[in-house]
């Protein structure tokens, strides 16, 4: 039932690195210009040492030698100085690149459908926020400067050989096939290879992560073992995957070796033979042989940074691939006429083939209290999350005013409808930084008067207390009360409470609740409860069984009829 989130393909992963080397042009030209300054500087001295070293046949002056000598430490003094200005550059642009990649990939988590996250699971949305972001941060600090600059250097060094000796030149690149198709073999299997891996580490976390959070489910029902055998089961699978990189990389880094080597061999014995006939001289010899070994650090660094890239570009695959959910809202553009909330034949599932809602119709009165009763499985949670708007109907429509609840931005509807269940996160911050959330702009004053609706005990701090990690830790009792009173501050005209007082002990919920019952005046209300004095306190009652409302009436009718609502009633009135 798990689906994966969707991984972005390779065509929109080049088009986002267009788009982001478009947008940085200018200060990639300065980085790559700083770069080859850089490079060339530290192209001179081997010339230099060629020439000196052709001078021995020709004898140099003293002061030739000196001056020569003197260039050859300020060219050596400044590749030094440049390469940390350009590395410092490059540094600094690789930092505004990953930022701009963070933030975009937070917002598309954030406008994630609530359903793609429920089922994709929280493992994997949590693999990718660490270990994707923190490898596409490696490849961004290190993999890509450095092969852009190990680019850059071949490319220098090797029209430096050519000015000096070009045959000899031509000899040391006979190393570019070997190196050239080794590379290619190698590409061609390690985004697969890696993806896989990458999958594999997901699933992984995702089972962990699921083994924690239902920790005591897990000791209650004894499933430990079961648990420890399935994650060990990923763990092989996490096992296979990465033996497969690691044999793509067994097999690529011996060719990589080879090319460090190749071009000094080529050119030492090309050169040589050039200077025994008379082609050339022995500064040449020199001179190009030095390039053809500072050639094995660029390659070197140019090889090894290829494989992180590879592993960089699945990483950023994956972390674009969250804006590829298809939205399950679609703004239609419409305004609701006005503050009725219907649904029509409604029916839906999670997932394709199982209907968990079928031929739902409610018509919610302005300022109705409908409470919703049922067993356990019924389907009445989802019934409310599509009266909030949550999920689209698969069949029918969920309206307001006439307009769809999925056709309204989040923010528009929210100001209509408004969901409460049993869970709610209080974020770390302060109270009152706790309440913005629902109304920003509200000032002090609305925050305390909404507190009050909800029977709220003044803190310490009043509304400065720090909350969340590192401050006061709510009880369960007021974590609700809070995101009650965040509902008085949203101020929609209907609401939807899902066993929303359910934590607090009967006597507090009774409390709360007529507290809030001043709030609620004048709003449409679908309360889901399994106390059923709020059925009792309702203006309907809908009995929702097996997917669909069996009985909808006041109690005082449901109780007369000899419904399945009559002895639900009895068999609880009986009991409390
Ligand atoms: N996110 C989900 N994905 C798949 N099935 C779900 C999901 N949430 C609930 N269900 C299934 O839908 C049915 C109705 O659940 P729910 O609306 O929570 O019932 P109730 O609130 O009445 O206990 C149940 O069979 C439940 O297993
Ligand atoms: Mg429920």
């Amino acid at each position: 039932m798990r689906r994966a989130l969707p991984v972005a393909g390779r065509e929109t992963v080049r088009r986002r690195t267009r788009e982001l080397a478009a947008r940085h042009r200018r200060q990639l030209v300065v980085c790559a210009v700083l770069q080859l300054l850089a490079a060339a500087a530290a192209l001179v001295p081997p010339r230099l040492l060629g020439h000196l070293v052709g001078g021995l046949d020709h004898g140099l002056t003293r002061s030739e030698i000196n001056r020569t000598t003197v260039v050859l430490g300020v060219a050596l003094i400044a590749a030094a100085a440049l390469t940390r200005v350009a590395r410092f550059r490059s540094s600094v642009l690789g930092e505004q690149v990953l930022a701009e990649l963070r933030e975009d990939f937070v917002e598309g988590i954030l406008d994630l459908p609530l359903g793609t996250v429920e089922s994709a699971g929280t493992g994997d949305l949590l693999t990718r926020t660490t270990k994707d972001v923190d490898a596409l941060s490696k490849t961004i600090r290190f993999a890509v400067p450095e092969v852009l600059v190990a680019l850059l250097i071949m490319a220098a060094t090797i029209v430096a050989m050519a000015l000096v000796a070009p045959l000899a030149t031509c000899a040391a690149l006979i190393t570019v096939p070997v190196v050239y198709s080794g590379t290619r073999w190698y590409l061609r299997r390690a985004p697969a290879a890696y993806l896989r891996e990458a999958a594999a580490a997901s699933s992984y976390n995702a089972r962990v992560a699921e083994t924690m959070a239902a920790g005591r489910t897990t000791e209650a029902l004894g499933l430990g073992r079961r648990r420890v055998r399935l994650a060990e089961d990923d763990l092989a699978g996490c096992y296979a995957t990465e033996r497969v990189t690691l044999r793509l990389r067994c097999v690529f880094f011996p060719v990589a070796e080879f090319a460090y080597v190749l071009p000094v061999i080529a050119s030492l014995v090309a050169g040589g033979l050039l200077t025994l006939s008379g082609h050339g001289t022995l500064g040449q010899l020199t001179a190009v042989t030095l390039y053809a070994q500072q050639l094995a650090d660029p390659v070197d660094r140019l090889l090894s940074w290829l494989d992180e890239l590879q592993i960089g570009a699945t990483s950023l695959a994956r972390l674009l691939g969250v804006r590829e959910v298809p939205d399950d809202r679609s703004l239609s553009g419409d305004e609701p006429a006005d503050d009725r909330v219907r649904l029509e034949d409604v029916r839906f599932s999670y997932v394709a083939g199982r209907e968990v809602l079928s031929g739902i119709t409610v018509d919610l009165q302005r300022g109705e209290r409908l409470a919703v009763v049922g067993p356990s499985g019924a389907g009445k949670s989802t019934l409310g999350r599509l009266i909030a708007g949550v999920h689209p109907p698969s069949a029918g429509r969920a309206t307001v005013g006439g307009t769809d609840l999925v056709g309204l931005p989040l923010a528009r509807l929210r100001r209509e409808v408004s969901l409460v269940t049993q869970e709610h996160h209080v974020f770390s911050g302060t109270l009152g930084e706790n309440l913005r959330l629902a109304l920003p702009t509200a000032n002090d004053r609305e925050l305390h008067r909404a507190l009050a609706c909800v029977d709220w005990a003044p803190l310490r701090d009043g509304l400065e207390t720090a909350l969340g990690a590192g401050g006061l830790a709510l009880t369960p009792a007021q974590a609700q009360q809070v995101a009650l009173a965040r509902l008085v501050l949203a101020d929609p005209h209907t609401l939807v409470l899902d066993e929303a007082t359910a934590l607090l002990d009967p006597r507090a919920a009774r409390h709360l609740e007529r507290s809030l019952a001043a709030v609620l005046s004048g709003r449409t209300v679908v309360a889901i409860a399994h106390r059923l004095h709020t059925a009792h306190d309702a203006d309907r009652v809908a009995v929702v069984e097996g997917g669909r409302i069996v009985e909808l009436g006041t109690h005082d009718e449901l109780v007369a009829d000899d419904s399945a609502y009559a002895a639900l009633w009895r068999s609880w009135h009986g009991e409390s």
